[in-house]
């Protein structure tokens, strides 16, 4: 795709003391296309989703989101970025003494009582109930994280990270510890932004069947499901790639397809 970046990595490099995590890392997420970053754990996927936030900085390497180089930038000069940006987290990371509306009206809320942007309650109430509708827990609005399942907490999660509209999505491992259906429900959800609406994202995950799933299928508004496209995960259709973290390095950079047909000893293990 030559499309407009939205995310840049070039030549990051990051290490704790002597432990060296990422040694060079090097790539670009296009707007409108899903980036899969695969790795096993440890390898630090976590950390450059942090690193695309401005929440670290590289030791070295520049990065640069939604076309601002974000290396020096000042903590108070992220926030305007960090609006455009919804994240749905690894651990869930809801507030547990709040509803499921503030929960996923918190930065709504924010935005109209810090921001300039001065919504109404109506219109929060709204918006909330919108995105809660999207994920299919409207009915849930009134209740605590606590009378929620695991699956519920996620989709709540979404739910807030969708809620101001940005135009990028970071996923950390949004199906880890999930059931194979309702991990199914997650990334129906995630395919269905994907191709409804033009976000991009970035999507963090050790699961190679999510990686195959995001660029094997597209959202099919008749069904209300996905719908497998024909060239049988090649991922142009779907707008999807895949990259493989490896010790420290992206190891892969490609279509589905291509990490098939590779012949490496280190991806085949990765496919066992
Ligand atoms: N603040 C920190 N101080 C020291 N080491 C850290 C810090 N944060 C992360 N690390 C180390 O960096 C490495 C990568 O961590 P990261 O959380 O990014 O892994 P990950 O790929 O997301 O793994 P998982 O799939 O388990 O979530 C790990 O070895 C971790 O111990
Ligand atoms: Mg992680």
């Amino acid at each position: 795709m030559g499309g407009e970046e939205v995310i840049r990595f070039d030549q990051v490099g990051l290490a704790f003391g002597a432990h060296v995590v990422l040694g060079e890392i090097s790539f670009a997420l296009h707007r409108g296309e899903t980036l899969v970053l695969l790795g096993v754990t440890g390898t630090g996927k976590t950390l450059i989703l942090k690193l695309a936030l401005g929440l670290l900085r590289p030791d070295r390497g520049r990065i640069q989101v939604l076309g601002t180089d974000i290396t020096d930038l000042e903590e108070e000069e992220l926030f305007p970025l960090r609006e455009k940006l919804g994240i749905v987290f690894q651990e869930m990371a809801l507030f547990d003494s709040l509803s499921v509306y503030e929960n996923v009206a918190y930065r709504l809320i924010e935005e109209s009582v810090h921001g300039d942007a001065d919504v109404s309650e109506e219109e929060i109430e709204r918006r909330v109930r919108e995105c809660l509708r999207f994920v299919g827990l409207e009915d849930a609005i009134w209740k605590l994280p606590e009378e929620l399942s695991g699956g519920m907490k996620r989709r709540v999660g979404l739910a807030r990270a969708l809620v101001t509209e940005p135009p990028l999505l970071l996923y950390d491992s949004a199906t880890a510890g999930l059931d194979p259906v309702t991990a199914q429900t997650i990334l129906t959800l995630i395919i269905r932004l994907r191709d409804t609406r033009e976000v991009s994202a970035l999507f963090v995950t050790h699961r190679l069947q999510d990686a195959f799933t995001l660029a094997a299928n597209v959202y099919d508004e008749s069904s209300s499901g996905l719908k497998a496209t024909l060239s049988d995960g090649a991922g142009r259709e779907t707008d999807t790639r895949l990259l493989l973290l490896r010790e420290g390095i992206i190891f892969f950079d490609g279509s589905p397809e291509e990490l098939r047909a590779a012949r490496d000893p280190y991806l085949a293990r990765y496919f066992a």
